[in-house]
């Protein structure tokens, strides 16, 4: 797993991915906004950032994002995660799992748990790794969204 900050020549590629799985309608079309998404995402220290997997070629494997809050619906505690895609001849191998242990590590940190907004089919991957659906809602866009929550284990300094 890599900071996506620390490897700007996969900006593009995530961007892509993401602009393949969900570029349309109700989300934006424009292959430009997801690449323009993606490299906003990509911070380094603070929220937003982004982690990559890629694969022994060096092509990306798959990403996750850490933000203040994904939907405006609920802007109210953060982080969430952001944009969680794996490459689709890729899924099924633990990628997306690893993904999250590494996200939910750096937000261990300071937050006493993590949220994720899915609009898609995988709240069943959400839940196989600990997360807890809280609600359902319709979305301004008019997409169903599934609200869920994993508390997040603090590191204790040893004595
Ligand atoms: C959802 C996604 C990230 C999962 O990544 P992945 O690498 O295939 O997942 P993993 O192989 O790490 O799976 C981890 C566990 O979740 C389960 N799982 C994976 N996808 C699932 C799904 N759609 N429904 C139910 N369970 C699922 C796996 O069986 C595995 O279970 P186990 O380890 O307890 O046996 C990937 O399918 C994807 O990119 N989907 C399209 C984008 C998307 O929906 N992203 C989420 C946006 S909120």
């Amino acid at each position: 797993m890599h900071l996506l900050a620390d490897l700007p020549d996969v900006i593009e590629p995530v961007g892509d991915l993401r602009w393949r799985e969900w570029g349309r309608p109700p989300e934006p079309v424009a292959r430009s906004w997801w690449i323009g998404m993606t490299r906003h995402e990509a911070g380094r220290a603070g929220l937003p950032v982004t982690w990559v997997a890629v694969d022994a070629h060096g092509q990306v494997a798959g990403a996750v994002g850490l933000g203040e809050y994904d939907i405006e619906e609920r802007r109210g505690e953060p982080p969430w995660i952001m944009g969680m895609i794996v490459r689709s001849d890729l899924r099924g191998h633990g990628i997306g799992r690893r993904l999250l242990a590494r996200v939910e590590d750096y937000a261990a940190a300071a937050h006493p748990r993590v949220w994720v907004a899915n609009e898609g089919p995988a709240v069943g991957f959400y839940q196989r790794c600990g997360y807890r659906v809280t609600e359902t809602l319709r979305l301004a866009n008019g997409a169903q969204a599934t609200v869920l929550v994993k508390p997040l284990a603090h590191a204790s300094p040893l004595i």
